[in-house]
């Protein structure tokens, strides 16, 4: 038996599914609330014989690695780790694995002794008290007390037979001169860090009071790389999934605090900046990013950054501005929940916020502000949002009168900056050694999308543009008429992904999360494709009656094989009046 069906023999699924959703027994199936899809009445059942979910409304289904790869969102191989652990079963590649577990272990045992240490020290917890940690936000985030001691920890460790040497490698203790062993955090408060499975894999522990340096973290580890985590993503997972959207903020108080006030989508970067691994992991989750820095000069670097880094991954970025001198944490103290709910609802684009800091800092008659206007203005997200703007900025450039002039020169001076900034970005995206950037790369057109029929690529196309969205969303999701099993593969992926509403903003940032990748590949060959460039309104309307008839004129036609079918397929003729090229062979495109 290999590891796959051990697993699958000890992993119930009915147990799985029944974590997240609630079964009811109907004879020898389960059933429940699909939770792939909004689901008013059951209509998943879970079959334990087979070890299979399937739902009739959305069509989701699969076993239990499915089940685990598609809720928590993860690859495979995750999905298999994640179901190992659970049945311990032990994987192969053994001693690696075997390593990890201890040191899992001792990263688990020193977080326990940080809680037992808490509970036992009044010092500390008078501090906690003071910054508004009650009982239930130190169970949630596990926070605990490192002792004033010296090597506590060592000895709790030594004590219980776990490694010094593993310990320290673990950045949990480390060696004098002299070889003795001592602890790497003393008389701090101990935040553990969670990857994303909830594991414990690093602390950050804030100095009790006043004191240098406020915050040690754990330095990256053989459990834990700094740039790929981020703070509180573990409890903020969920929320992120439902919202589509995570909220970024400075530090570990400020997480906590943005849960305590109901914004329970906020996620810290640990004291760096955004990088593009936490911009990847965020991306698997969510469409946007809401940036909630601190209200300071370094906040409002740290902003810029993170702007470039979602940005870069296909994320939409909005940014919530705080005064300078806050950050959520205080905030919460002194104005309460509503507060901090208020502050991470109220954003502004990147476009806005940045050229609002520009006037802030720079007067109209100065060139180095014009300058950097253009450069900000080159980012925005579309013509409507240029628009706005150069509107706007037109009434103070200096030297031209005529504000219709000095609109029409911002405008193309915009634009010769975008198109530079762009082939750049194509410059180095096309460089063998950097990875390819997400967006609609050009190219010549790749092999799937050939065999689709003109009026698909018509639909398509109108989903992947942002004026014929709704109507390309609309007639998508009629996949019977479909021709090609490429394009019905095509609509149905984007129509797993969004069930409900139309993707918002341009197609390089959506088309991103659509599965499987060969989706993606044949939707970014199709924005190239020329059939279809002159779209309206009609044209894909008329495109997809198109479709419709010829797919029941093939229906019918199939039918007439049979004699009952010819008499159906007579009157069927008779009433479409099909056009003369509607014969299922390719029509011109000027059709
Ligand atoms: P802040 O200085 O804003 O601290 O650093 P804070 O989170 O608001 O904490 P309080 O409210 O003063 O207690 C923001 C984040 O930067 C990292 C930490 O992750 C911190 O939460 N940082 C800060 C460090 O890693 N080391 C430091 O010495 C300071
Ligand atoms: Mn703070």
């Amino acid at each position: 038996m290999d590891e796959r069906d051990e697993i699958r023999s000890r992993v119930d699924i009915v147990t799985l599914v029944s974590r997240e959703v609630q079964l009811k027994r109907i004879g020898k199936n389960y059933q429940g609330l699909c939770p792939f899809h909004p689901d008013k009445r059951p209509s998943m059942t879970v079959n334990p014989e087979t070890g299979r979910y399937r739902c009739w409304s959305c069509g989701a289904s699969g076993d239990i690695f499915n089940w685990v790869m598609n809720r928590q969102n993860v690859e495979f191989i995750d999905a298999l780790k994640i179901l190992a652990d659970d049945a311990g079963v032990v994987l192969s590649r053994g001693a690696e694995r075997t390593d990890t577990k201890s040191h899992a272990d001792t990263m688990t045992f020193a977080r326990t002794f940080f809680r037992e240490q808490l509970a036992q020290n009044l010092v500390a917890q008078d501090y906690c008290k003071r910054r508004g940690l009650d009982a239930e936000t130190l169970e949630k985030w596990q926070i605990g007390y490192a002792p004033d001691m010296g090597e506590a920890l060592v000895m709790a460790l030594k004590k219980a037979g776990h490694s010094l040497v593993e310990a320290k490698s673990l950045f949990l203790v480390d060696q004098d001169p002299t070889g003795g062993f001592f602890d790497k955090f003393r008389g701090r408060l101990m935040f553990p860090i969670h990857n994303e499975r909830g594991h414990v894999v690093a602390f950050g522990g804030r100095v009790i009071g006043t004191g240098q340096p406020k915050y040690i973290n754990s330095s990256d580890t053989p459990l834990f790389r700094k740039s790929k985590i981020l703070y509180g993503f573990f409890q903020a997972r969920e929320s992120i999934f439902r919202d589509r959207r995570a909220v970024l903020v400075e530090g570990y108080l400020d997480v906590i605090a943005c849960h305590r006030a109901g914004v329970t989508n906020a996620v810290a970067s640990l004291g760096t900046s955004a990088t593009e691994d936490q911009a990847k992991l965020l991306r698997r989750w969510a469409d946007a990013v809401t940036v909630l820095y601190d209200g300071d000069d370094a906040g409002q670097k740290a902003t810029d950054r993170a702007i470039a880094v979602f940005r870069a991954e296909g994320l939409r970025v909005d940014v919530a501005s705080l005064a300078a001198g806050d950050d959520p944490d205080t905030l919460l103290s002194r104005e309460g929940a509503a507060a901090v709910e208020a502050a991470a609802q109220r954003t502004a684009p990147p476009v806005d916020f940045k050229l609002a800091r520009l006037e802030a800092t720079r007067p109209y008659s100065d060139p180095a502000f014009w300058d950097e206007a253009y450069r900000i203005l080159a980012e925005a997200e579309n013509e409507l949002e240029l628009d706005r703007h150069v509107l706007r900025l037109a009434n103070h450039y200096p030297g031209i009168r005529d504000p219709v002039r000095a609109h029409a020169a911002m405008r193309n001076t915009v634009l010769r900056a975008r198109r530079d900034m762009r082939a750049a970005a194509r410059a180095k995206a096309d460089r063998p050694d950097g990875e390819m950037r997400p967006g609609l790369k050009p190219g010549p057109a790749r092999k799937v999308h050939e065999e689709l029929h003109s009026a698909e690529i018509v639909i398509l196309r109108a989903l992947l543009s942002t004026t014929f969205r709704q109507s390309g969303w609309f007639f998508s999701r009629t996949t019977q008429y479909f021709l090609t099993g490429a394009a019905i593969e095509i609509c149905q992926a984007v129509h797993r992904a969004f069930p409900t509403a139309p993707p918002q903003g341009e197609a390089w940032s959506w088309i991103a999360v659509l599965q499987p990748d060969s989706v993606r590949d044949s939707l970014e060959a199709i924005a190239h494709d020329v059939r279809g460039e002159h779209l309206s309104e009609t044209y894909v309307k008329e495109s997809f009656e198109r479709l419709r008839r010829l797919t029941l004129n093939r229906r019918a036609r199939a039918n007439a094989d049979s004699t009952e079918g010819r008499a159906k397929y007579i009157q069927h003729l008779m009433h479409l009046k099909p056009r003369p090229e509607d014969d299922g062979s390719e029509v011109p495109d000027d059709w």
